[in-house]
């Protein structure tokens, strides 16, 4: 009797945990700027055992596109931004629209939701080249969108990075939110054509580049935690950057008369490595303060409620541009592997735990590429950690990450190893002109982990071996 009671507890138990799963809406970004990508099926299988229904693409890869096939999972496909000019004409996007969402629009297909027009093309740092392309090809998209019959389920949108609005010097509180001067006509026309089709405007918010880009910027603003000093605003307090921003565009699109456009958050996240303030502890601390006020819909002042969000990113890019910072490779919640970094609870519970890792995932040999102690002539040993570090990811030895505590013999270590895994441990890429020599010992420190590589999953992985090719061809005329 007693037995039966307690088994009837924990059943209702186990019940209650799967109603409660998961942040209604919850998205990842899935990008893959990596030289080994895991197989796209992987992947997949990943996320459903993550509970993660949505999905956000850079692109439209067909073999992303199938493995996603039947899944069930809402996905976001996008056009990159230097397809934007092609757009311009109708014909082309019309084409666009047929082979990358009509395709995959049938039973067991794939549930897109949304189209990304482009990927934050108004960034200062773009220095206008998309301002005046990227509104004819979102039109064109939707209005493609909308000629196939599919306008009522999918949107096309623009993911814009928060800097296309600001709040004027001299009155830095969300209320008194508007687009950049220099684009708000631009901006006006966009968001009414995304109103009359009932599309959202997408929006990257990341309180991790407020502080790094400013070392007056309060700390624990970047976090939900609270904070000594709130900023007030009409007798609002505001106690965490991501709020402020969002009600900043809430009051952009107030002062041009769109208050009630549908915000869609296309990124947000925290990344673990590159930067002083880029670990797992600050990452756990932001997801943990993000997840459970999503899960409570709380919303933001000016807009209560659910907020449809996308962290960013799912899987660490070991080949993405490192302009913007170091950070900029290690921004997944899992690693290159597809293996969980730290503990969170996608469900907002804040019962964390590690996320269900990439299953099967095959790696190359056990062997790792180190300085060699017995080379006699070190003069040329910082140009080849200098080669090394070109093609093979040595984000990690900078300062504030994981490897800085190396010595110099560790740094070349380090660099060489990376550059071998790089080249699917190719025997020629471990010599740097008897500098280095392979070893079957993991060289991995206590805090630095020496990386084996995955088995590369598709051919791109050749790209950094013919970059390399390239390098030594152009060395070789330099030193001629
Ligand atoms: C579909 O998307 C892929 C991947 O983004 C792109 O390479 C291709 O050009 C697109 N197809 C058409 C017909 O535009
Ligand atoms: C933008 O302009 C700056 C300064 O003129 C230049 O350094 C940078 O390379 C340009 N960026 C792009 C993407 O054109
Ligand atoms: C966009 O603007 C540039 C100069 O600002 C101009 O040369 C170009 O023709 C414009 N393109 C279109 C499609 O209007
Ligand atoms: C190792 O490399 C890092 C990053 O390049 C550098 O900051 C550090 O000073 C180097 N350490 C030694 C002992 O050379
Ligand atoms: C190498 O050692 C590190 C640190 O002990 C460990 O985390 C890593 O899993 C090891 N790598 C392999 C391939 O065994």
């Amino acid at each position: 009797m007693e037995k039966n009671w307690i088994f009837a507890m924990l059943l209702m138990l186990g019940l209650m945990g799967c109603f409660c799963c998961y942040v209604e809406g919850l998205g990842v970004n899935w990008g893959t700027q990596a030289t080994h990508k895991l197989p796209p099926e992987t992947v997949v299988k990943m996320l459903k055992d993550n509970g993660i229904q949505k999905v956000k693409l850079f692109d439209a890869d067909d073999t992303t596109m199938t493995a996603l096939a039947g899944s069930g999972i809402e996905v976001m496909v996008a056009i990159p931004n230097n397809q934007l000019a092609e757009m311009n004409d109708f014909k082309r996007a019309q084409y666009w629209v047929r082979k990358n969402v009509t395709r995959y629009n049938f039973d067991g297909g794939v549930k897109i939701k949304y189209v990304a027009v482009g990927n934050e093309p108004f960034l200062k740092a773009y220095n206008n080249s998309f301002l005046n392309i990227t509104f004819p090809a979102l039109q064109n998209i939707q209005n493609a969108i909308n000629e196939a019959g599919l306008g009522d389920t999918v949107k096309a949108t623009v993911p814009l990075n928060a800097d296309v609005y600001m709040s004027p010097p001299d009155n830095q509180v969300p209320s008194a939110g508007i687009f950049r001067p220099d684009i708000n006509g631009l901006m006006t026309q966009m968001v009414q054509f995304l109103n009359k089709n009932g599309a959202p405007f997408t929006v990257n918010i990341y309180p991790f580049l407020s502080l790094y880009g400013n070392d007056d910027f309060p700390f624990n603003f970047a976090f939900f935690d609270g904070v000594d000093k709130p900023i007030t605003d009409n007798g609002i307090q505001y106690t965490n950057v991501f709020d402020a921003n969002f009600d900043t565009l809430v009051s952009a699109l107030k002062s041009i008369g769109f208050g009630d456009t549908p915000i869609l958050v296309g990124e947000v996240g925290w990344p673990t490595e590159g930067d002083k303030n880029a670990n797992s502890g600050n990452a756990i601390r932001f997801y943990n303060g993000l997840l459970s006020r999503l899960a409570a819909n709380r919303g933001t002042p000016l807009r209560p409620g659910f907020i449809e969000v996308y962290l960013f990113g799912l899987i660490d890019e070991d080949a993405k541009s490192i302009a913007p910072g170091n950070f900029e490779r290690h921004w997944g919640i899992f690693r290159y592997d597809g293996q969980p970094k730290f503990p969170m609870d996608l469900s907002g519970q804040l019962q964390n735990k590690l996320l269900v890792g990439a299953q099967g995932v095959k790696y190359l040999d056990p062997m790792w590429c180190m300085f060699n102690p017995d080379a006699k002539d070190l003069s040329k040993l910082a140009d080849n950690i200098n080669f090394a570090c070109t093609f093979g990811d040595c984000t990690a030895l900078g300062y504030g990450s994981s490897c800085n505590n190396l010595d110099a013999n560790g740094n070349a270590s380090y660099a060489f190893n990376m550059y071998y895994q790089t080249q699917n441990q190719d025997r020629q890429a471990c010599n740097f002109e008897g500098l280095a020599k392979p070893t079957t010992d993991n060289i991995s420190t206590p805090t630095c982990n020496f990386i084996i590589q995955i088995v590369p999953s598709s051919a791109s992985s050749l790209m950094p071996s013919f970059a390399a090719l390239l390098f030594i061809a152009f060395s070789v005329i330099l030193l001629a």
